[in-house]
């Protein structure tokens, strides 16, 4: 591929989230589900970015980074139903300072997979009271916050939050339950779309300006056996209803879960700016008519013929899917951020290539016609993997949980080049 140069403004940044990188998120549901022994490892100190995140984006602004994703804390900010604390709004109002005084342009996200566990207490996301309460909260965030921030995204990956939560039950409150996931999501789409236009009120009464959107987690589902029609079909009711049926639902209102009556969530008015994706890899499903929504289960990575490469966590690594992804976007017509794209692996090499190899299809994508705005690698620093614990190495820079050292990997030299020059060299091979 010839050299390639992004578009002017491009967004070049990483993305973290609040319980994954804070420490001590006491209050939230996550946390109590640590207490209670359900995961790796409980997240503890994190890598106490809640003192050190001045230092922090120190660091990524010395990588040449002009954005950064991260999250608020709902648990911190309402800690009770209905009382807000002055102090974390405080707190997160120096962190939004401390991103614009380097030059990196705040992406903050309302929700990503934790609660205050007053919330998690009533039921939680299946509760449709959280619409509201999520309306609250997210207004709430943008009156204290909102002339820092432009760029807001209401809820990280609805449909992964949603199975695994209230499907596979590997994080609170721990559901495995079909009728539950279903009010999940559709409390999901009508919560985000209250929370859109929450922000966009606070936004326009003051004369800000908001860009509002959702990370969407978008994966392509090849069948297990390639030519096998159960797994061909399994496959491709996933994809439409995991990446397409959601994209469009927020879109339209209209929400359709294969066999179920269609929805009406939202009063038809879009609820997006922009899309946010984040992109991992491919999951190969095989059909299993009993167990799973997505009629189909996930098959190994470990001997499928098409699996090239893997990281650490043995998911697929498959750069040319970002270009899938992104293409899927073409119909509505609106720029899209890629809100996460990393890799966790024991090999910083692995990360380079990674990183560059993904950049090259979202070049491709660009070439197509994607309006691409930016880029954020997931993550900035080593940081809490959920229910896999601190093993899972995804950071530009290496955290050292004992002394809370920081060291910046070879790889995240390498994108920094990118993000300095905005262009991706010239490739033979
Ligand atoms: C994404 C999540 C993020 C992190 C990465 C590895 O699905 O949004 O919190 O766990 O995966």
């Amino acid at each position: 591929m010839a050299e390639f140069t992004f578009p002017t403004g491009f967004l070049w940044g990483s993305a973290t989230s609040a319980h994954q990188v804070e420490g001590n998120n006491t209050n939230s549901d996550w946390w109590a589900w640590e207490q209670a022994g359900k995961v790796a490892e409980p997240s503890g100190l994190a890598c106490d970015q809640y003192q050190r995140f001045r230092d922090d984006f120190d660091v990524a602004q010395s990588l040449s980074h002009n954005a950064h994703r991260l999250s608020v804390e709902w648990s911190r900010i309402e800690p009770e139903e209905g009382r807000f604390s002055d102090e974390a709004i405080a707190h997160y109002r120096e962190v939004v300072t401390a991103l614009r005084q380097r030059g990196l342009e705040p992406i903050v996200s309302l929700h990503h997979y934790t609660n205050p566990l007053w919330l998690t207490k009533q039921g939680g996301w299946a509760n449709p009271k959280v619409v509201d309460c999520f309306a609250r909260f997210a207004q709430r965030v943008v009156e204290s916050l909102g002339d820092q921030v432009s760029y807001w995204l209401t809820i990280n990956e609805p449909m992964v939050y949603a199975v695994m939560h209230y499907l596979d039950g590997v994080g609170p409150p721990g559901e495995q339950s079909l009728p539950a996931f279903l009010r999940v999501i559709e409390h999901e789409l009508r919560a985000h779309a209250a929370g859109y236009h929450a922000v966009h009120a606070v936004a326009s009464a003051q004369g800000w300006t908001a860009r509002v959107s959702l990370a969407n987690h978008a994966q392509p589902f090849p069948p297990c056996r390639r030519w096998h029609p159960l797994d061909r079909f399994a496959a491709t009711l996933a994809e439409r209803t995991y990446n397409q049926g959601f994209l469009e639902a927020v879109m339209s209102g209209r929400w359709r879960f294969p066999g179920r009556r269609t929805m009406r969530v939202h009063d038809g008015r879009p609820t997006m700016d922009f899309i946010g994706m984040n992109y991992y890899g491919r999951v190969f499903l095989r059909s299993a008519w009993r167990g799973s929504p997505w009629w189909g289960h996930r098959c190994s990575t470990q001997h499928h013929p098409e699996v090239t490469e893997r990281n650490f966590l043995e998911w697929d690594v498959y750069p040319p899917g970002i270009r899938q992804i992104l293409r899927w976007a073409l119909p509505y017509r609106l720029p899209v951020l890629i809100t996460e794209n990393g890799i966790c692996t024991t090999d910083d090499r692995q990360r380079e290539r990674f990183i560059l190899n993904h950049l090259r299809w979202v070049a491709r994508a660009i070439q197509d016609g994607v309006p691409v705005i930016g880029y954020l690698y997931w993550s900035l620093i080593d940081n809490f993997e959920w229910a896999k614990g601190y093993i899972p190495r995804f950071g530009l820079v290496e955290v050292d949980y004992v002394t809370q050292a920081r060291r910046v990997r070879d790889s995240a030299r390498r994108f920094a080049e990118v993000c300095r020059t905005n262009r991706l060299p010239e490739h033979n091979g």
